[in-house]
């Protein structure tokens, strides 16, 4: 079946045609993207669009002096955007704050002087581990404004996942919260960095923002509450926007690779700036009067693109939201949608499967009348899920842009336009500028309908640099697999049909995707056998209804030890404590033995074949 957009969508929308535009904006990127690049404000004009010189550390706009805060707040207060709300934020207990891009301005002036007294300069890299809370985001532009860096560590994960990243990125201030809420409770943040602190030799400062206002330790000369900091004179008045040359570094964010620790990608303020918010305004079909909400959490690639960064510079009015979709009921989202009169709605297929299973009438009792469009991101979307968003929530008048994309691509690559007619579970066809293709392992196409390996054969401005001082790693991850033809390996496989039309099958990585989370199977592992009782482990992802997929974990015992259920909760818990609760493993199975190749890698297709009763192909290699 498939979906044709409403003569109105394509009346109005911001693409008006595909095909010609997109011939022609592969044929010469750099042509392409020099001519999107003049929607930004540069402090100097670049050289050159695009060096490729060094293969695979592409630069873009050589020599072009920006900042990506110049065009996301300063710009805009000289126009009427000045009192254009950029924020709605509502917490889950329900308390609201309203920030227009003249009182954004004056919080980040204050947060970036306030780091700026702290010690932070130019170059560094602040570490931020916070709830979903406006000072989440004031921190990271404060950062951007000031020239440092930041690498924004989720508020799931725990103090030996935060500890390993601030190691990792050096950095020697913290920015925290008391604690956030999620589900009505508190999440206690402050004991979690405290916890982490104390594995961090690098941190000296902590400042910690006020949101729950329980009990918590505050340790002298090392932890500052922001608000005291922000009544004291040094939090006062203008805050320069630094000049940063395109190249430079906006944040790391740490994500899961096939290998032990987590890789810290690097983005930069030109061509990440440009790329988001243009993938934004087309794809969203972005109107200077549109409510935007996306519900993800600002720690993630979704939230750093398409909370912070791409609707700041688009001028756009941005929904925030603190806590769970469902809380205190299953029509919280529905609820805020009629609220707010959001326009535009982009969630994970987790979500929407999760608030399908309470049925039609939750969100029927709203007038969800102001959507346009929907969107959906971190997994493939099965056709049911995709039906139900169309219908109920969208009352078929709404397109569903499905949009394939990762943290290192910076924003969405093969997603459709409010123009492109859809077939549910597939996200189409490759946005202008990228030239992707299903291939198999040496390089051919592969014939339509068949599976093969997701690559993109041209570089783009929002793509990842590097792993942060580990280019080595960069290289050998993306790019090592077609070296010679100079493709990027995303670490999917997917179908194309005769029609163009993209469906991205799975991670053919040793990633998995709970919930859209992305997890390595290593680092599960590794948690799994740093519990005494475990010697060896193996993880695998099996289907699972609401979260996509769900981490079935296997665990030999050391000598002595004994399966039980209670060791089976105790390992869980282990888990959830190194960790954090989204890497948990659904179930775990005690095992004598592993499947291994003789040189001692645990074959884990073997695992999965054997728990979904399939055949587990060549076992040639497997140790005997
Ligand atoms: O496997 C793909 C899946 O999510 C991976 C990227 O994960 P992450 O870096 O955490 O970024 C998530 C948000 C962009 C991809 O390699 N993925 C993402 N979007 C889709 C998807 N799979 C299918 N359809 C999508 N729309």
């Amino acid at each position: 079946m498939i979906y044709y957009p409403s003569d109105d969508i394509i009346a109005n929308a911001n693409v008006k045609e595909y095909e010609n535009t997109y011939q022609e904006s592969i044929a010469d990127i750099q042509k392409f993207w020099a001519k999107q690049a003049e929607s930004l404000e540069w402090f100097k004009k670049w050289d050159k669009v695009l060096d490729d010189s060094n293969h695979p550390y592409y630069k873009w706009f050589i020599n072009g002096k920006i900042n990506i805060i110049h065009n996301a707040i300063d710009r805009h207060l000289t126009t009427e955007k000045r009192n254009k709300l950029a924020y709605i934020w509502e917490g889950e207990p329900g308390d609201i704050r309203y920030f227009s891009y003249y009182e954004l301005n004056k919080e980040v002036s204050s947060f970036g002087n306030i780091l700026k007294a702290m010690g932070v300069r130019k170059g560094d890299i602040v570490t931020i581990y916070m709830p979903q809370i406006p000072e989440l985001i004031f921190a990271m532009l404060a950062c951007a404004k000031i020239g440092a860096a930041h690498s924004v560590v989720y508020a799931g994960f725990s103090s030996t996942a935060l500890a390993d990243r601030i190691a990792d990125a050096e950095s020697k201030l913290l920015i925290t919260a008391d604690g956030g809420y999620r589900r009505g409770k508190v999440v206690d943040l402050k004991g979690i960095a405290d916890e982490a602190m104390q594995k961090s030799p690098t941190i000296e400062r902590c400042i910690v923002v006020q949101r729950t206002g329980h009990d918590i330790n505050m340790e002298a000369e090392r932890d500052f509450w922001y608000h005291d900091l922000k009544a004291l004179p040094i939090a006062d008045g203008p805050c320069k926007t630094e000049v940063m040359d395109s190249e430079d570094m906006l944040f790391i964010l740490y994500t899961s690779g096939t290998t032990g620790r987590p890789k810290g990608v690097k983005h930069t303020h030109g061509g990440y700036a440009l790329y988001t918010s243009f993938v934004h305004k087309t794809v969203f079909d972005i109107k200077d009067t549109d409510r935007w909400w996306c519900l993800a959490d600002p720690g993630w690639i979704t939230g750093h693109s398409f909370i912070v960064y791409a609707p700041l510079i688009n001028g756009t009015t941005t929904i925030l939201y603190e806590g769970a979709p469902n809380y205190p009921y299953p029509n919280r989202v529905w609820k805020m949608v009629e609220k707010y009169g959001v326009n535009i709605l982009y969630t994970s297929p987790t979500a929407i499967r999760g608030l399908m299973r309470f049925g039609d009438s939750w969100v029927n009792r709203h007038d969800l009348s102001t959507l346009r469009l929907l969107g959906t991101v971190g997994e493939p979307i099965n056709p049911a899920a995709w039906e139900w968003y169309y219908r109920c929530v969208g009352k078929e008048r709404c397109p569903i842009m499905d949009t394939w994309w990762q943290t290192e691509t910076g924003g969405f690559m093969i997603s459709p336009y409010p123009i492109t007619p859809l077939k549910p579970g597939s996200a189409t066809k490759p946005l202008f500028g990228i030239e992707a293709d299903v291939v198999d392992e040496k390089g051919n196409p592969v014939p339509p309908g068949e599976e093969g390996i997701l690559v993109i054969k041209k570089p783009w401005p929002g793509m990842a640099r590097t792993i942060y001082k580990d280019d080595e790693r960069y290289k050998r991850e993306y790019w090592s697999a077609y070296e010679k033809q100079k493709w990027y390996r995303a670490g999917d496989s997917a179908r194309k049909d005769e029609d163009g039309y993209f469906w991205i099958i799975a991670r053919i990585d040793d990633v998995i995707k709970v919930s859209g989370y992305r997890l390595g199977t290593a680092e599960v592992e590794s948690a799994l056998v740093s519990h005494p009782a475990v010697a060896e482990a193996a993880v695998i992802a099996l289907p699972h209804d609401v979260k996509g997929n769900a981490i079935h974990a296997y665990c030999i015992l050391t000598e002595g030890a004994n399966p039980s259920p209670a060791l089976e909760k105790e390992i869980k818990e282990h888990v959830r404590h190194e960790m954090g609760p989204i890497a948990v493993p659904e179930q775990i199975e005690f095992v004598t033995t592993l499947p291994k190749t003789r040189s001692g890698k645990i074959m884990r297709r073997v695992l999965k074949a054997k728990a979904l009763g399939q055949d587990p192909g060549d076992l040639s290699t497997i140790e005997t």
